[in-house]
Formats: structure tokens, sequence, C-alpha cells
């Protein structure tokens, strides 16, 4: 597993290089959504990341966000974010990432996050804790709701869990230090990770969002849930990530929530 965490880094830090130099050179920005946004430099990422898998790793599975499910011949699966954070990269707004996993026969075994404006590396592997640049990190010891700083995100469209999260949003900013909106779910988890936000919660996630995160926070110390609290699958949507001293009493305030 040691080699495929390796691959992942070594990938990740090519398409930051290639997002990076792309920065201010948009050609083309289309919109998924009416606020979901796709670029060309989101698309060459992503093509750039899938050729280095199928030269090196013929066999594998993949789970891309702009071009969906590649079958693969065996139990591993790489699930690919090429930019996590595409408004903040098309407004020179520094909080984005690539975001890489991989599964073996469904359970994600590595993952990398890079930010690489930051030239923060983010990674983990199962069983082995967690690091950033190499150096080991760990959830906080905040041990209460009202001493934490929390993180979230909100639906694109209006329609889906809109209303729940600004609900959320309020109940949450009451009772904690503060809560952060910046704009990339996989960099929300890697902060949980090591610390700098004490828990995050959002709806509406895809599993490209948040499979390598997932797997960091827990290798950190930290928990995921869904929101009544059983342990989370990356293709949930929803996702409750936390320090774990503060978990049950985020999913009290969870459950305040109007059904
Ligand atoms: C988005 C980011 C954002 C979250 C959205 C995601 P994208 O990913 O993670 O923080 O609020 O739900 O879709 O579209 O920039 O890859
Ligand atoms: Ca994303
Ligand atoms: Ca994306």
């Amino acid at each position: 597993m040691k080699e495929l965490l390796h691959a992942a880094q070594t990938i990740a830090r090519q398409a930051g290089t290639c997002i990076v130099a792309s920065l201010g050179d948009l050609h083309r920005i289309d919109y998924k959504g009416r606020v979901d946004l796709v670029t060309d430099v989101d698309r060459r990422v992503e093509k750039l990341i899938l050729d280095r898998l199928r030269h090196d790793f013929p066999g594998h599975g993949v789970l891309a966000e702009e071009s969906g499910t590649g079958p693969g011949a065996g139990d591993f699966r790489w699930v690919i974010d090429p930019i996590d954070g595409t408004t903040n990269f098309v407004h020179g707004y520094p909080f984005f990432a690539v975001s890489i996993a991989v599964q073996h026969q469904e359970e994600t075994v590595a993952g990398v996050v890079y930010n690489p404006l930051a030239d923060e590396l983010f990674s983990a592997l199962k069983g082995e804790g967690a690091f950033l640049n190499g150096r080991k990190i760990r959830v906080s010891a905040t041990p209460e709701l009202s001493s934490s700083l929390l993180a979230t995100g909100f639906p694109y469209r209006i329609g889906d869990h809109w209303h729940q999260a600004m609900d959320l949003f309020k109940l949450f900013y009451y009772r904690t230090r503060g809560v952060r909106r910046d704009g990339s779910a996989a960099l929300d988890l890697c902060y949980v990770a090591a610390g700098r936000f004490d828990g995050f919660w959002e709806y509406d996630l895809h599993p490209w969002d948040v499979a390598a995160g997932m797997l960091i926070v827990a290798e950190a110390g930290g928990k995921c849930s869904d929101f009544q609290g059983k342990p989370s699958a990356i293709d949930d949507g929803q996702i409750l990530a936390s320090n774990d001293h503060i978990h049950r009493q985020m999913l009290q305030i969870l459950r305040l929530l109007p059904d």
C-alpha cells in the first residue's frame, strides 16, 4: 500500500503544479448548476491524473468528478477530485486542493489532499497515522463545543438541504467560538485532522470531496459519522467530522433541527 500512497503523493504534487501554473489563465468556465463551476483547468488536471493512473496502474478502477466511473479489473479504485474548491480557484482565493484516495475492496486505504499554494500535503495510510508534509498530525484536544472552532459548507442548489444548512449554521454559531465557510470540503476535513478546526459538517457532498479527507481525519484520531452518529461511507452525502471529544455534543445540535 505504501507504493500506492507514494504514487498518489507524486501525482497530487504534479497536479498541483499544473493548477498553480494555470492560475489567472482560465480559458473556459462552464456551469454545472447556477453557481457550480467547472473550468478547463479542472478537466485538464483530471486528465493528467487519469493518464498517469492508466499508465502506472492499468487494472485499477477510477471514480473521478469530471469524467465519472472507469471500471477496473481488480479490487482497487481511485477516487479523484482534481480541484476541490473550484470557486475559490476561479476567484484566486487560496483555498483549494487536489484530493486523491485509493480504495481496496471499497475500503479507503490511502488518501492525499494537496493545497498547492500553501504547499501543504496531507496524507494517510490505513493504520499508519496521518501526516502533513511528512510530520505526524493529530486532531485537537478541545473538550467542549463552547471552546471549539468549526467549519461547514453550503449546498450549491437552494432545493437541496439549503434551509437545514442555514438553520444549522445559526445553531452552531451561537454555541461555539465561530464557524468558518472556506469552500473546500477536502481541506476542511484535513484542518480537522490537523487540529485547526475542532469539527466540520456538511450536506450534499460527493465521494470525491470526502474520500481522502475522511481517512486523514480517522488516522489523526478523529471521528466521522453521518448526522445520526452512524459510521459514514463516502457516498452518504452528509458528513460530521470532529476531534471525537465534541462529537456527541455536535450530534445533539443536529437533533435540534426540525424534521
Ligand atoms: C465543493 C467544495 C465545497 C463544498 C461543495 C463541493 P468543488 O467541491 O468541496 O467546499 O461546499 O459542496 O462540491 O465543486 O469545488 O469540487
Ligand atoms: Ca469537490
Ligand atoms: Ca472539483
